[in-house]
């Protein structure tokens, strides 16, 4: 299994609609994923149809230790599985912050799940900060994908996040972690100022970033209200063709 921590410190920019997404592509493809709900705000947990609360969420195992096998939560969608999230969570950046081992708490957590192989990937939806969770789902993770909003303050959050990236490099609490991809988000076809965006992280990441590039697409908006994926809400829509088209990449990338 590999860990992929799908991250960026600023808010609203695509983090939860690609791990929820790109998780149903690849499991539609027949890829194994469990989305781990690590924000408080449990976004994906509701996007995926479950009731943030109504289950135990990673907290008290952040806390207390646990096995983490006992809270994956089979979805809708076959081959995808949930550790949902509550808003316990928010306190948990708070008790975390005192311990010491707080960076690298979750990756000694996550290292018997992992072990366990039961999902080909584990897609880490973190919260919009640069908090104890953020760095903690770095500091765990084998891979970052940072969705990155086709905007000109799109750009200063890429220089933030791979700021980060390399401290969590350095500091010594996973040297390995690889910035595997950027998602271009929320593309406008009809402005230059996306066009301009897309061709600027090109440059400057020309062998990371993805091709594919997600539009802004009403669907994706709407589909987590209905508790359903894009694919299931409207399989034939723009936002639906490039999400499966970001899985069959990441696929071949990972091949
Ligand atoms: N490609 C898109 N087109 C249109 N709307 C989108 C698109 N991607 C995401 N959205 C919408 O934009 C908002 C922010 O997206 P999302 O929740 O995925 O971002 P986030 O980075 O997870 O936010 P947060 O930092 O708050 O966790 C949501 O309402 C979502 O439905
Ligand atoms: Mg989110």
């Amino acid at each position: 299994m590999k860990i992929i921590a799908i991250a960026n410190q600023k808010g609203g920019v695509g983090k939860t609609t690609t791990s929820v997404n790109l998780g149903a592509c690849l499991a539609e493809r027949g890829v194994k994923v469990t989305i781990l709900d690590l924000d408080p705000q449990a976004n994906s947990t509701s996007a995926l149809d479950f009731v943030p609360g109504d289950h135990p969420s990673i907290y008290q195992h952040l806390i207390g230790g646990g096995d983490v096998s006992e809270l994956v939560l089979q979805t809708k969608y076959p081959n995808l599985s949930l550790i949902p999230c509550d808003m316990d969570l928010a306190g948990c950046e708070i008790e975390m912050a005192r311990e010491d081992d707080h960076l690298v708490r979750l990756r000694k957590l996550l290292a018997p799940f992992k072990n366990k192989n039961q999902a080909d990937y584990l897609l880490i939806d973190c919260p919009p900060s640069l908090g104890v969770l953020m760095t903690s789902a770095l500091a765990a993770a084998d891979e970052l994908i940072v969705p990155l909003q086709c905007e000109y303050f799109g750009l200063e959050g890429l220089s933030k996040i791979v700021g980060v990236h390399q401290q969590i490099r350095d500091s010594g609490a996973n040297a390995e972690v690889v910035l595997e991809g950027i998602v271009m988000t929320m593309a406008d076809s009809r402005t230059n100022l996306s066009a301009m965006v897309i061709n600027d992280v090109r440059e400057y990441f020309p062998e990371v970033t993805y091709e594919t590039i997600i539009p802004r697409n009403i669907r994706l908006g709407e589909a987590p209200s209905y508790g359903k994926s894009i694919i299931d809400y409207a399989p034939t829509c723009s936002g639906a063709t490039a999400y499966r088209a970001l899985a069959d990449e990441f696929i071949r990338r990972h091949a």
